[in-house]
Formats: C-alpha cells, structure tokens, sequence
C-alpha cells in the first residue's frame, strides 16, 4: 500500500508560499511604519531641539523672514531644504544659529530632524493635523 503522495507532499511548499507572502507583507507595512515613525520622532526633536529658535515667534524664524521672506521662515513649512543642507547648517550654524556639535546632538538624532524636515509637506501636514486632536 501507497501512501497518497499530494496531500501530505504539498503542504510544505503551501506552507513556504503563504510564510514567503506573510514576510513580504510585513516588510512593506513595517516600512511604511518606519517612515511614519521617523517623521514623528523627528518633529518631537525638532521641536524640543530647534523649536525654541525656529517656531513661530523664535529668533531663527524673525532672522530668516529678514533674510528669505515670510514664506521661507518657519523650517516646518520649507520644502526646498535637504537632508544635506540641514545636517551642515547644525554642525557649522549660520550667522545667529550657534552650531550644534556630535554630543549636543548626535548624528542619530539629527538624522531624523533633517528626515522630518525634507519630507513631503502631506506627510508632515498629516501629522501636524493630529495635534489639535485632544
Ligand atoms: C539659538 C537659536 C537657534 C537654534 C537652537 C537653532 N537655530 Fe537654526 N537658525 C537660527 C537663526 C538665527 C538662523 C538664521 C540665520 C540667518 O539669518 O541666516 C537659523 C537658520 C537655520 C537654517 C538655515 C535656513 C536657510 O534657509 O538658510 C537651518 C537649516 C537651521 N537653522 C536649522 C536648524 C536646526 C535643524 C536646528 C536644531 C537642531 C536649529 N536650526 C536650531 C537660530 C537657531
């Protein structure tokens, strides 16, 4: 007597199938997340580390509508800046910005505030919109 070969034969391979499109899945949705996230760890560096100089009101912001004009003063709205002007503006600083060195800010953290910051406008719109939300 044979054993029916299929049944028993085929699991492994369904098996590998479904755990092959469970991996993938999970890899786009924690993707997604991580971009998610990093806009939210960012803006909270942001605002703890920068804010007080560039949101509405700060020295950083009054200077640059001096400079640029009211449109380009306040970071959170820019979306000219990249990843690689914000990191050497922070380490150099510019005119009243005083520069902030690897142990005020390690890399990690700066990281994310220029992630933040050159993201675009809908996906941090779509955060800032939560925040009248009690
Ligand atoms: C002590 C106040 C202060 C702090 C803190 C500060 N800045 Fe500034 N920042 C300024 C001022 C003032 C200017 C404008 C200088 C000028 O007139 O060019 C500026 C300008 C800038 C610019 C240049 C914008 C442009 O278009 O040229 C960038 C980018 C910037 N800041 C990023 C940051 C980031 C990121 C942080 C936090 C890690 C930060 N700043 C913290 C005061 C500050």
């Amino acid at each position: 007597m044979k054993r029916n070969p299929l049944g028993s034969g085929n699991w492994p391979f369904r098996f590998g199938a479904l755990a092959l499109s469970l991996a993938i899945a999970g890899a786009i949705s924690r993707g997604a997340d991580d971009s998610v996230q990093k806009v939210e760890q960012g803006k909270k560096l942001f605002q703890e580390r920068c804010g007080y100089c560039h949101r509405a009101g700060g020295t950083g912001t009054i200077m640059l509508t001096r400079r640029l004009g009211k449109d380009r003063s306040l970071l959170e709205e820019r979306t000219d800046l990249t990843v690689a002007y914000v990191k050497k503006i922070t380490r150099v600083g510019i005119n009243g910005m005083p520069p902030h060195n690897r142990i005020e800010l390690p890399d990690p953290e700066l990281d994310l505030i220029a992630f933040y910051l050159t993201r675009p406008a809908s996906l941090r719109a779509a955060d800032t919109s939560k925040e009248g939300a009690p």
